[in-house]
C-alpha cells in the first residue's frame, strides 16, 4: 500500500516500537492517530509528527471503539492502516515466593496484549470494510506485534508468552476472515 495520505492508527505509540512506528509511517506521508494509555508520551509523539493522540486503555473495547471513531472524525477519512504496539511486558513466576498464584498478573496480560489486539484488530477492520478498495483491491492492513518469547518464553514470562501466542495464532484465521476483502 502507498502510505501516502493514508490515515493510520498506532497503538503504543507513545514508546518504542509504536513511537519508532508512528515516525515512520509519518515520514511517510501517513496522518497518524496514536492510542495509548501513558497520555503525556502519546501527545508527545504527536505533536513531534502532526499527528493525533488518544488517552486509550487498549482493553477496552469500548474505549478503543470512540477513539478509533473519533481519529476519523478529525482525519475526515477512515484509517486503513491499523499497528498494534500497546503491550505490557509484566515478570512473574505462575507461582510466587509466598506460594501464591500470580492470576493478577496473567488477568493484566492477557486483557491488555490480547484482548487490547483484538479490539483494535476488530473495531479497525470493521471500519476498513467499509471503504471502496484501492485500485489494486486493497482495503486496508492490521498488524499485530507478538515476541519470540511465545515460543522461548522465559522463566516469569508464562503470562506474556501465552498473550503473545495467542496473538500470533489468532492473526492467520483472522488474515484468512478479511482476504477476499483486501484487508492483510
Ligand atoms: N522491546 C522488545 O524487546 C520487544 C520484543 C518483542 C516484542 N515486543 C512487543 O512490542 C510491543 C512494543 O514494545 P516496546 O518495547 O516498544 O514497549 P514500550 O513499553 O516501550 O511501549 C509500550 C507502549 O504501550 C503503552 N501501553 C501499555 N499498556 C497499554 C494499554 N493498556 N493501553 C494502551 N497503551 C498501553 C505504553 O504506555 C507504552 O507507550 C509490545 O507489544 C511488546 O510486547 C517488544
Amino acid at each position: 500500500m502507498k502510505i501516502k495520505g493514508q490515515a493510520a492508527i498506532v497503538t503504543g505509540g507513545g514508546s518504542g516500537l509504536g513511537a519508532a512506528t508512528a515516525r515512520h509511517l509519518a515520514a511517510l506521508g501517513a496522518r497518524v492517530a496514536i492510542l495509548d494509555f501513558d497520555a503525556a508520551r502519546g501527545d508527545a509523539v504527536a505533536a513531534d509528527i502532526g499527528g493525533a493522540a488518544f488517552k486509550v486503555d487498549v482493553s477496552d473495547a469500548a474505549a478503543v471503539d470512540a477513539a478509533i471513531e473519533q481519529a476519523a472524525d478529525q482525519f475526515g477519512t477512515v484509517a486503513r492502516i491499523a499497528v498494534n504496539c500497546a503491550g505490557v511486558g509484566l515478570a512473574a513466576k505462575v507461582v510466587n515466593r509466598d506460594g501464591a498464584p500470580t492470576f493478577d498478573v496473567f488477568d493484566k496480560t492477557i486483557k491488555v496484549n490480547l484482548y487490547g489486539t483484538y479490539n483494535v484488530m476488530s473495531h479497525a477492520a470493521r471500519r476498513m470494510l467499509t471503504l471502496d478498495p484501492l485500485d489494486d483491491g486493497e482495503r486496508g492492513v492490521v498488524i499485530n506485534t507478538a515476541s519470540v518469547a511465545y515460543e522461548d518464553g522465559q522463566m516469569g514470562q508464562a503470562a506474556y508468552a501465552a498473550s503473545k501466542g495467542a496473538i500470533a495464532a489468532m492473526s492467520l484465521p483472522a488474515a484468512r476472515d478479511f482476504a477476499r476483502s483486501g484487508i492483510g
